[in-house]
């Protein structure tokens, strides 16, 4: 009772500093759900002598955004501690959930605790609760302003097509299968912040909108140098988009994309027109390994390249800057019809997480475990309602979760 009127008191100190104040126990009891997980040697270990550690906010949100926060938090923090990894967690409002509980949908402590932390995780944002909100009151306005605050110019979409999963994909199987691609988009700059932009009426007085696509160098060299190390810790090759054959911005884009490839020659440079990049990704989708483009080109292959697997509970991303904690999420929503109902993938979120640990603290070994568990939950035939398909079993966001960290497990078993 004293707890519950403290943390209605001050919803952000009270869990901060009880987190400051014991951050290992914390830690340890947020991640383990379950007791059968204090058992096995292999966990008790690896968890016994961590020699690094990090800070983690937690941005749960709204809808969905709790139940796979919840799922991912277990797996992201049992992962990290097989490779002696320290994680002490901060949950901070954000959304929806936000309003409610203090009337702004990014409070300041929130981004504040988000900017001194090491890396943010990030649920899901929104419901009808707060459709009819004005703008700046509504969820998605906090993302935005999240996004703007963290500094994050870069976002960058894996599109995998799991093998155990290629039936759900809408191409052909043989299109589908093996695809493995990354959109890098250019998060902050191009025709959704260029200015001149609004309403007007023209010589003959008809009404006209109008925007401004512009890139400075600057915003150019360093989203090019992003997708060049990205596609040196994948295949090595990158593909820009553009559309350089019209417009002076694309000019511009291309002219400096190339020259920032002269400090990447182990990476093969290629360019395409959107036009045809737009049709490619359907021809031929494994012909790309990363992608690098502009905000809005960015935005729509990135949704287009994400149906190719066919569900969006499984698709995570990464949002960086060039200095600060990244921003990690789910590119879905927060699900209102499913919430509350233990039926979310968790998997979107959790592959988020491993995209936390190699994108944003280079703990590419804790990443690879996550993935590959994911990969063995798959291969086992756990499946949440969204990826089911007889045959399979069909699993909750809770029991997916488990299976992860059972998978996990069995990774240290055959390394110890
Ligand atoms: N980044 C974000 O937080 C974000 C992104 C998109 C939409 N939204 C918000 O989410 C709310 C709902 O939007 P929407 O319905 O257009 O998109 P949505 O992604 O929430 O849901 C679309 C469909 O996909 C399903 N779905 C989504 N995630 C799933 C998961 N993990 N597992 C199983 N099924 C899943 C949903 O049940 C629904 O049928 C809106 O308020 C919207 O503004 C937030």
């Amino acid at each position: 009772m004293a707890a519950a009127l403290k943390l209605k008191a001050n919803p952000f100190t009270a869990a901060a500093l009880e987190l400051k104040a014991n951050a290992v126990t914390a830690a340890f009891r947020l991640q383990l759900p379950a007791k059968q997980w204090l058992k096995p040697c292999g966990i008790r270990c690896a968890a016994a002598t961590p020699s690094k550690s990090y800070s983690i906010t937690l941005l749960p949100g709204d809808g969905i955004g709790p139940e796979v926060i919840s799922v991912a938090k277990n797996v992201l923090n049992f992962a990290g501690s097989l490779e002696g990894i320290e994680f002490s967690f901060q949950e901070m409002p954000m959304g929806g959930s936000a309003l409610d509980l203090i009337g702004v949908p990014l409070p300041e402590e929130t981004l504040s605790a988000a900017k001194q932390s090491d890396a943010v995780l990030l649920g899901a944002i929104g419901g009808y609760k707060w459709d009819r909100n004005e703008k700046h009151l509504k969820p998605e306005t906090g993302l935005l302003q999240l996004r703007a605050g963290l500094e994050v110019f870069a976002n960058l979409r894996p599109t995998t097509v799991f093998p155990q999963l290629v039936d759900a994909s809408t191409l052909k199987k043989e299109v589908a299968e093996g695809v493995d691609l990354m959109v890098v988009r250019e998060l902050t700059g191009g025709i959704y912040f260029g200015k001149p932009r609004g309403f007007d009426t023209d010589d003959t007085g008809e009404e006209i909108g109008y925007n401004t696509e512009v890139y400075a160098s600057h915003e150019v060299d360093r989203i090019a140098r992003v997708a060049f190390e990205t596609a040196r810790k994948r295949y090595g090759k990158l593909c820009s988009v553009d559309k350089a054959n019209v417009l002076e911005a694309s000019m511009l884009w291309r002219k400096r994309v190339t020259a920032i490839a002269t400090e990447y020659p182990d990476v093969e440079l290629s360019h395409m027109y959107v036009d045809n990049a737009a049709m490619q990704l359907i021809r031929d989708p494994k012909q790309f390994d990363t992608i690098v483009t502009n905000n809005i080109f960015g935005d729509i292959l990135s949704d287009e390249a994400s149906m190719i697997t066919g569900s969006i509970g499984m698709l995570p991303s990464a949002s960086l800057g060039a200095k600060g904690p990244g921003l990690f999420e789910p590119i879905h929503g927060s699900a209102p019809d499913i919430a509350g109902q233990d039926k979310a993938n968790p998997l979107a979120t959790i592959l988020s997480a491993a995209m936390l640990l190699k994108y944003g603290l280079g703990e590419e070994n804790a990443a690879k475990r996550i993935e590959n568990a994911v990969l063995d939950a798959l291969n086992k035939g756990f499946r949440t309602g969204d990826i089911f398909s007889a045959g399979n079993k069909l699993v909750g966001c809770k029991e997916m979760g488990e299976e992860i960290l059972k998978s996990v497990e069995s990774q240290v078993i055959a390394t110890v």
